[in-house]
């Protein structure tokens, strides 16, 4: 063999070498999968974080329900009280059913409808008639009732959506001579105000010194304790 020949098979060595690196980068680049920022799926909360962010598994029952009784339907809230009138009667002076009757419910003490035998539980919850059905507590043992009483009667499964909570709960408010007042919407404002500029801190000028401010506010209740 001479020179020459060495130098065919060194180039078809190459040559192959070659072909097989192009191969491997074109179907790099093709099927190419970059790995995610953040591996999994991000999970969004439906609620706002409180200001210190200390409660990370937030219990969903206790999401403010104020902010949204101020746009809640009480005509859904009325259809939706179908499937609570299986058990209540929610008409003035009306029977108790397998429940109590519910006229009147908002703001009135818990466990406290004439005539009606309520479970030991219901009554220990009510701490001796002391606690009253405000719009949060209603909300939160409508979510899970067997969660948020255990060994109550109530045997409903609950409401999961907020949203369906709202109109029920402003439907319910309704049913009274002497409608509650709605609450604040405010009431839940500064840890939605610090957990929205959080989540959008790159939006020029404007939000940053929006931000500013939540931000000092979230800073006060850590700071407190310590005076
Ligand atoms: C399967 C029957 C059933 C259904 C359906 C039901 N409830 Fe009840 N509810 C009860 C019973 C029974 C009690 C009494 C609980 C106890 O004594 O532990 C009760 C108690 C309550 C109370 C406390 C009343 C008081 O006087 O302290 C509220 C508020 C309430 N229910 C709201 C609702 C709403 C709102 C719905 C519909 C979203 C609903 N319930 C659906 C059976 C039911």
């Amino acid at each position: 063999m001479d020179s020459f020949e060495y130098n065919k098979i060194i180039g078809a060595l190459l040559g192959t070498v070659f072909v097989i690196f192009s191969i491997s980068l074109v179907s790099d680049s093709l099927f190419y999968s970059p790995n995610p920022e953040k591996p999994g799926y991000a999970i969004k909360a439906e609620e706002a974080p409180a200001a210190a962010g200390s409660e990370k598994k937030e219990n969903p029952a206790k999401a403010p329900i104020a902010p949204l009784l101020a746009k809640a339907d009480v005509q859904k809230g009325a259809s939706i009280f179908k499937r609570c009138e299986a058990c209540h009667d929610g008409t003035k002076g009306g029977p108790n059913k397998v429940g109590p009757n519910l006229w009147g419910v908002v703001g009135r003490p818990i466990a406290s409808h004439p005539g009606y035998s309520y479970s030991a539980a219901m009554k220990d919850f009510s701490d001796g008639g002391k606690k009253h059905w405000d719009y949060q507590l209603i909300s939160e043992f409508i979510t899970k009732p067997k969660a948020e009483v255990p060994g109550t009667a109530m045997g409903f499964a609950g409401l999961d959506k907020i949203e369906e909570r709202a109109d029920v709960i402003a439907y319910l408010r309704s049913l009274s001579d002497n409608p509650e007042p709605l609450p604040s919407p405010e009431a839940a404002k500064p840890a939605a105000d610090a957990g929205g500029a959080a989540a959008k801190p790159a939006e020029g000028a404007k939000p940053a010194d929006n931000a500013a401010k939540p931000a000092d506010n979230a800073q006060k209740p850590s700071e407190a304790p310590k005076q």
